[in-house]
């Protein structure tokens, strides 16, 4: 128990955390390019905003929320989602009073209690974007693309952006009642939470991961039938701003997505590696949120991606990382007269910029170099006797093992520029 963590949180180790690193070092370029700022809100919140936000009749809210009470008898709920937090911060903070649209990103843990898999955790992490202030199809392409560009520039491949338009309160009506007259005649075959969402969300239905439950609705009349003029319109121009910019996209009526705050665009990008978790984000337009939570018309927009499953669908794909940490040089005490010398060295290479460790542990000098190759260390300098004597440094290249006795303030020579 104690050496153990809990089912379905992972560490992420040394020689992974790069990966890690990697992936968000280009997730923050694209957002810089795009003109998304970095908001980071708390890890929990008030159980009532995720209710409120994310939806009742959800799977998140009806099954998947880690709340608690607090000391202070507080409700609280740790994030299952960044949106509905973001909402928040942006009225908290006034964001709504500066210049629309406000363009945000974030990073971090989410938490959701869902039966651990490849690809599914309890705590997992998700890289997000949230665009509040502006209707319009360009903002709803623009965020398509930049969603498509991080996954391109991550390398990668065999991607798929499925589109659906949501409609809004005015086709909703409408939708509702075919939903409930498809389904109506067959309610008792459905699974129970379909049954108890059949009166209060039916679109939920479609959701339902059940296998019986998606054949009982396969054929059911699909939001795009019930889509108001206003709706279509926008729908179709967001359909020509992807075709402009040259964005590959599949209209898929059936993608309803999970929770309850969308309205028009919803998307999702499916890639080839983890086969039924192939979804590797998802997001889109919610204009009813804003006003849900703080009573203000004003629309939004957004997705997320998981970054556990790009990173596994990076690994399955082949795609190359850059090399995890490693030394420009380690340095090899050779007598314990060298300490200080070995110390003061690694402090001004240090200084300098350069990568630089040594041995804490009084290893030998056999295996101080073995260290230094496990380490995966550019250069070894070795420092003993006769080097203090003389004012320098026997310098060995780990890949050639050529060796070279160089003054001590001309290391950095070898090394190169910094
Ligand atoms: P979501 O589809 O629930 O949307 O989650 C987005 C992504 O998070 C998924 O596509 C998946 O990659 C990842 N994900 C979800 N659950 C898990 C899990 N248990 N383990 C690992 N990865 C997971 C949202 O959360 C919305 N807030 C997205 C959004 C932003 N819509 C508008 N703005």
């Amino acid at each position: 128990m104690l050496t153990s963590r809990p089912r379905g949180t992972n560490d992420i180790i040394p020689g992974e955390v790069e990966k890690w690193q990697y992936i968000e070092q280009i997730i923050r370029d694209v957002c810089c390019r795009y003109g998304y700022r970095e908001i980071r809100t708390p890890i929990f919140e008030h159980t009532e905003l995720f209710k409120r936000g994310v939806g009742e009749t959800t799977d998140i809210v009806e099954k998947e929320m880690y709340t608690f009470t607090d000391r202070g008898e507080r409700n609280i709920t740790l994030r299952p989602e960044g949106t509905a937090a973001v909402v928040r911060a942006y009225l908290e903070n006034k964001l709504y009073a500066g210049p629309q649209p406000v363009k945000l990103y974030y990073i971090g843990p989410m938490f959701r209690y869902d039966r651990p898999q490849a690809g599914r955790y309890r705590q997992f992490h998700q890289f997000g974007v949230e665009v509040l202030g502006a209707h319009s199809p360009g903002i709803d392409a623009e965020v398509m693309a930049m969603a498509m560009e991080v996954y391109t520039r991550l390398g990668l491949k065999g991607l798929e952006l499925h589109i659906n338009s949501l409609g809004c309160p005015e086709c909703r009506p409408k939708l509702r009642e075919s939903l409930q007259e498809f389904m109506g005649p067959k309610l008792q075959d459905y699974c129970p939470t379909c049954q108890d969402r059949f009166e209060r969300n039916p679109l939920r239905i479609l959701d339902c991961k059940n296998e019986k439950c998606s054949q009982l609705s396969a054929g059911a009349p699909t939001i795009l039938d019930c889509l108001c003029d206003e709706c279509a319109v926008f729908f179709h121009d967001v359909k020509t701003h992807l075709k402009e910019l040259g964005i590959d996209y599949v209209v898929d009526e059936t993608l309803v997505r999970g929770l309850d705050y969308y309205t028009h665009t919803a998307f999702e990008i499916m890639a080839e590696g983890i086969g039924a978790q192939s979804s590797v984000g998802g997001g889109g337009r919610y204009n009813g949120l804003v006003g849900q939570i703080g009573e203000k018309d004003i629309p939004g927009i957004g997705y997320a991606l998981g970054l556990e499953r790009i990173l596994l669908t990076m690994e399955q794909q082949n795609v190359e990382f850059p090399p995890s940490w490693q030394p420009d040089i380690f340095i090899v005490t050779a007598s314990p007269e060298a300490e200080l010398t070995v110390l003061k060295l690694l402090a001004k290479l240090r200084g300098m910029g350069y990568k630089a460790d040594k041995d804490y542990n009084g290893r030998s000098l056999k295996a101080q170099m073995k260290y230094a190759g496990k380490l995966n260390a550019r250069y070894a300098a070795i420092i003993g006797e006769n080097e203090l004597e003389n004012g320098t440094v026997m310098i060995k290249d780990m890949t050639t093992g050529e060796q070279k006795e160089v003054a001590d303030n001309k290391v950095t020579e070898v090394l190169g520029g910094k």
